[in-house]
């Protein structure tokens, strides 16, 4: 079983579906459905990390609120180590409300809370260099994660060897990536979608805008580009673009944090970045399909079948590394 250390957002999503409209004055809708989940880059990652297999250990500012313990209860029932949550005195848990339209569209209401203070000193870097992989998630909305001594942990957890993935919470923006200028020779992989990337870069070409982020070190680009797939690019090689997956849209709220936690599955067994991208882009199928960020994915036999049923020799391919990778740990 790998162990994940995940940073970053944690957050309490409320999902309705389906939602036409916000009505006028005081007037009220029926819905079919509403959901409380944990989500965000970090903990919507944590939660399908560890459906998935892994060893999941999350850390996190949360408020000392009702939605902060809902966190940490919910994480638990995932079987996600919480140790590492920092509940923040008088403070509220980062949450969003997520009225989903008829097509799956999702505007958002969002309160940051306490996400931001999470602070170098509030990390166990310890902790993070026993892991055999670290998703930051959200960097841009810790600043204090990339001040020297963040950047120094994340630094030694990359000279022990352990594979850094990075994704965005919020829109791309320049300043983000001017904030994020010295994590980037750090980051292994870095996952944003393709909105975020030209958001970053001010660069309207995904592959073109991936390649300015490996000429400022980071090792690999992961752009997901929603119901197109995603698209990989690395230094010194052709784009590789992987598909994606036959689903009913439901509500596609998490799909790219599943989408990383599908692909740190795949690397961590040694498959092909194409591979792990394909076992990502199931997880982004199934969480596409029920409303919430920790939908539709049961563990990774059933995110295998979704593969095979799609691609049936990518599907033995994958479950071979799989089942070898277990053998040798
Ligand atoms: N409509 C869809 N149909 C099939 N697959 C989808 C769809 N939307 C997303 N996916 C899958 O999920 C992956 C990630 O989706 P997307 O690019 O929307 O991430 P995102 O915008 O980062 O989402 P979030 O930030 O809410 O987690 C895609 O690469 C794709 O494989
Ligand atoms: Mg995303």
């Amino acid at each position: 079983m790998s162990a994940v250390a995940v940073i970053g957002p944690h957050l309490i999503d409320v999902l309705g579906r389906p939602v036409s409209e916000i009505p006028a004055g005081q007037g009220s809708v029926v819905l079919d459905e509403i959901r409380v989940t944990v989500a965000g880059t970090g903990g919507g990652a944590a939660v399908d990390l560890a459906k998935l297999g892994a060893t999941v250990s999350s850390f996190a500012a949360i408020g000392d609120d009702v939605l902060g313990r809902l966190l940490v209860t919910q994480l638990h029932e995932y079987g996600v180590d919480t140790t590492g949550l920092v509940m923040q005195h008088g403070q509220k848990t980062a949450s969003t409300i997520l009225p989903i339209r008829p097509n799956g569209e999702r505007p958002a209401l969002h309160v940051p809370g306490a996400m931001a203070s999470l602070r170098p000193a509030d990390v166990n870097g310890a902790a993070l260099l026993a892991a055999d992989a670290v998703l930051f998630g959200g960097p841009e909305t810790t600043p204090r994660l990339l001040d020297s001594e963040g950047i120094d942990m994340f630094g030694a957890v990359r000279a022990a060897g352990i594979p850094i993935f990075v994704d965005l919470l919020y829109p791309g923006r320049p300043e983000t990536l001017e904030l994020l200028g010295p994590l980037l020779p750090l980051i292994d992989w870095f996952m944003p979608n393709d909105q975020q990337l030209r958001g970053l870069t001010g660069v309207d070409d995904v592959v073109e805008a991936a390649r300015i982020l490996l000429g400022r070190g980071v090792g690999a680009v992961a752009v997901t580009v929603g119901e197109h797939g995603a698209l990989l690019v690395r230094p010194d090689a052709d784009p590789v673009s992987v598909p994606a997956l036959p689903t009913t849209v439901v509500d596609t709220t998490g799909c790219g944090d599943s989408f990383n936690a599908g692909m740190i599955t795949g690397l961590l067994s040694r498959c092909s970045a194409a591979d792990a991208a394909l076992i990502g882009s199931a997880c982004g199928a199934l969480v596409a399909s029920g409303l919430g960020s920790d939908a539709g994915i049961e563990d990774l036999h059933g995110v295998l079948n979704l593969v095979s049923a799609s691609n049936p020799e990518a599907g033995h391919r994958i479950a071979d590394q799989l089942a070898a990778a277990r053998s040798t740990t």
